[in-house]
C-alpha cells in the first residue's frame, strides 16, 4: 500500500458530553491551548492528508457544524441523528459518503473528538503498522494506571488481540486488565463496511459498539493488531472539566518543552501558558506568569513578561515586553512596552519605539524611536519617528458619534498633559506647551500652546483659611524668608 492509501479519517464527535455539565457549549468545542477539542482531533487527522476527513456530529450539532465550517472548511460533517453507539456513528459516516458516491479504498482511521493530546505522529504510526502487517483492524491501546471506565483489551495466549470488552460488560478478571482501548483504530475500508453490517445491540447499553468489529473480523479470519501508545497520557479522553484541565496542563508542558528545545528560555513553565499556534525564534525569554495566545510570535532575543498576556501579537527581535496586555498588536524590533501597558488591536510600534507605564494604545502607529513613556491614551493616531509625547496625554479621538485621527509628525516634543482634539495635526519638529488643549493644527517647527495666564492671589490662604495647617506653613515660610533675609 502506498503513501496515498489513507482513504479517510472519521472523527466521532456526536456524543452528549453530559459530564461536562455545560449548558452552552458542546463538549467538543471546549478549548485546550487555543484550540477546540474537535479542532485538535481534526488537526492531527489533517496532518495525514486523508482522502476524506469526516466529523460525525449530533449533539448540539448546529454549533459544532458552524465551528467546523469557520475553522476547518475541508472537513465533511455527517449527522448522526440518534447516538446509538460508536459503531453506529461510523456506519452513519460511511453510508453518508457512499450516498455521495464516495467509495473508500485503503485504510480508514477512526478517532475520537475528545482526545486533544493525540498527535498526527501517533496516527501515522498506527496507520503504518496496520498497513505493514496487512491487518483487517489495528487498535491503538495504552497501559494505564487507572483503567476504570475504558474498554479492556483481551489478548490470546500468543499475545494477539482477541476482543475488546467494555467496563460494564466485563468480568472481574477482565476489569483487572490495565491495557485499554484508546478509541482509535485503523481499518481496511472494505472490511470495516462488512463488519459494521454485522454489529448487534446485544450489550448492556443496547448500542452498536465499534469495538465489536475486532471480534467479528478476527472470526472471519482477518488479522487484528494493536499499537501500544508510547505515553499513555497521549490518549487521554476528556469527559469532564477535571480531565479538561489535566489535558491543558499536559499539552502546555509539551508545547513549552518544544519551545525550550528550540532555544527559548522559559523561566517558570508552571505559570507560563501557551497556545498551539504560538511561534518563537531562538533566545526569546519568557518570564513568569505569562500567557501567549493565538498566533503570537516572539522574535529572536526578545524578553516577554513577567505578568503579560499577548494574543495574536508580533514581538520583534530584542524587544522588551513587561507587564503588558496586548491583542493583535505589533511590537517592533528593540521596542519596549510596560511595565503596565495595554496594546489594543492595531497598535503598531516601529523599531525602538516605547510605550511606557500606564499607557494604552489602540489603532495607532508609533514611528521608529517614538516614545509615549507615561500615563497616556493614544487612539487612532499616527506618531512620527523620534517624537516624544509628554506624560499624561490623551488623543481625544471620539466625539460621541465618530472616531477621528490625530497625526503628530516626526521629532516633535509635545508637553505633558496635552489633549489632542482630533482630527488634528502637529507638524514635524513642533513643540506644544504643557497642559495644552490642542484643537487646531500646529505647523512644523511651531510651539502650540493653549493655556490661560496664571495669576497668584497673595495671602489668600491666611485670609480665607485661617488657623489651618496650610496657613501655619505659609506663615512659617514667609517669616522664615524674612529672618533669612535679615541674617544675610
Ligand atoms: C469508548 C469505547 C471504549 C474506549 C473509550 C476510549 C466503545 C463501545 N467504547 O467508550 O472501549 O475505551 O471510548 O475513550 O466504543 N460517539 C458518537 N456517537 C455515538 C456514541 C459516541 O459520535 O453514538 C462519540 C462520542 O462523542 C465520543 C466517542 O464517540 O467522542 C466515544 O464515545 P463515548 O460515549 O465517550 O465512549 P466511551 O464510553 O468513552
Ligand atoms: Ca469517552
Amino acid at each position: 500500500m502506498g503513501a496515498n492509501s489513507l482513504a479517510a479519517v472519521v472523527v466521532l464527535a456526536a456524543g452528549g458530553g453530559t459530564r461536562m455539565k455545560s449548558n452552552k457549549l458542546p463538549k467538543v468545542l471546549h478549548e485546550v491551548c487555543g484550540r477546540s477539542l474537535v479542532g485538535h482531533a481534526v488537526s492531527a487527522a489533517g496532518e495525514l492528508t486523508p482522502g476524506q476527513l469526516v466529523v460525525v456530529v449530533g449533539h448540539q450539532r448546529e454549533q459544532v457544524e458552524e465551528h467546523l465550517a469557520a475553522h476547518y472548511p475541508g472537513v465533511r460533517p455527517v449527522v448522526q441523528e440518534e447516538q446509538n453507539g460508536t459503531g453506529h456513528a461510523v456506519r452513519t459516516a460511511l453510508e453518508a459518503l457512499a450516498a455521495d458516491g464516495v467509495t473508500l479504498d485503503g485504510t480508514v482511521i477512526v478517532t475520537a473528538g475528545d482526545s486533544p493530546l493525540l498527535t498526527g505522529d501517533t496516527l501515522r504510526r498506527l496507520a503504518k503498522s496496520h498497513e505493514a502487517q496487512q491487518n483487517g483492524v489495528t487498535v491503538l491501546t495504552a497501559v494505564v494506571p487507572e483503567p476504570f471506565g475504558y474498554g479492556r483489551i483481551l489478548r490470546d495466549e500468543d499475545g494477539t488481540v482477541a476482543a475488546i470488552v467494555e467496563e460494564r460488560d466485563a468480568t472481574d478478571t477482565q476489569r483487572a486488565i490495565a491495557e485499554i482501548n484508546s478509541g482509535v483504530f485503523a481499518f481496511d475500508a472494505k472490511l470495516l463496511t462488512e463488519a459494521l453490517a454485522e454489529l448487534t445491540t446485544d450489550n448492556s447499553q443496547g448500542e452498536e459498539y465499534l469495538t465489536d468489529t475486532l471480534e467479528i473480523l478476527r472470526k472471519a479470519g482477518h488479522r487484528v493488531g494493536a499499537v501500544v501508545a508510547e505515553d499513555h497520557r497521549d490518549i487521554l479522553g476528556i469527559n469532564d472539566r477535571v480531565q479538561l484541565a489535566q489535558a491543558r496542563r499536559l499539552l502546555n508542558d509539551r508545547l513549552l518543552e518544544q519551545a525550550m528545545r528550540a532555544g527559548v528560555t522559559v523561566v517558570d513553565p508552571a505559570t507560563t501558558w501557551v497556545d498551539v499556534q504560538v511561534t518563537y525564534e531562538p533566545d526569546a525569554v519568557v518570564l513568569p506568569n505569562t500567557q501567549l495566545q493565538g498566533t503570537t510570535h516572539l522574535g529572536e532575543g526578545c524578553e516577554v513578561g513577567p505578568n503579560s498576556t499577548l494574543k495574536d501579537t508580533l514581538v520583534g527581535a530584542g524587544a522588551r515586553v513587561s507587564n503588558t496586555t496586548a491583542d493583535r498588536a505589533e511590537i517592533g524590533e528593540l521596542a519596549a512596552t510596560g511595565p503596565y501597558a495595554y496594546l489594543r488591536p492595531g497598535a503598531k510600534l516601529a523599531r525602538k519605539a516605547k510605550v511606557g507605564t500606564y499607557v494604552e494604545v489602540k489603532n495607532s502607529e508609533l514611528g521608529e524611536g517614538a516614545k509615549v513613556p507615561h500615563l497616556s491614551y493614544i487612539g487612532d493616531a499616527t506618531i512620527g519617528e523620534g517624537t516624544n509625547v509628554g506624560a499624561a496625554s490623551v488623543t481625544v479621538n471620539y466625539d460621541g458619534v465618530n472616531k477621528h485621527r490625530t497625526v503628530i509628525g516626526a521629532h516633535c516634543r509635545t508637553g505633558s498633559d496635552n489633549m489632542f482634539i482630533a482630527p488634528v495635526t502637529v507638524g514635524d519638529g513642533a513643540y506644544t506647551g504643557a497642559g495644552s488643549v490642542i484643537s487646531t493644527d500646529v505647523p512644523p517647527g511651531a510651539l502650540g500652546v493653549n493655556r490661560a495666564q496664571q495669576r497668584n492671589i497673595e495671602g489668600w490662604v491666611e485670609r480665607k483659611r485661617p488657623g489651618t495647617v496650610s496657613a501655619q506653613a505659609a506663615k512659617a515660610a514667609v517669616d522664615g524668608a524674612g529672618d533669612g533675609a535679615g541674617e544675610a
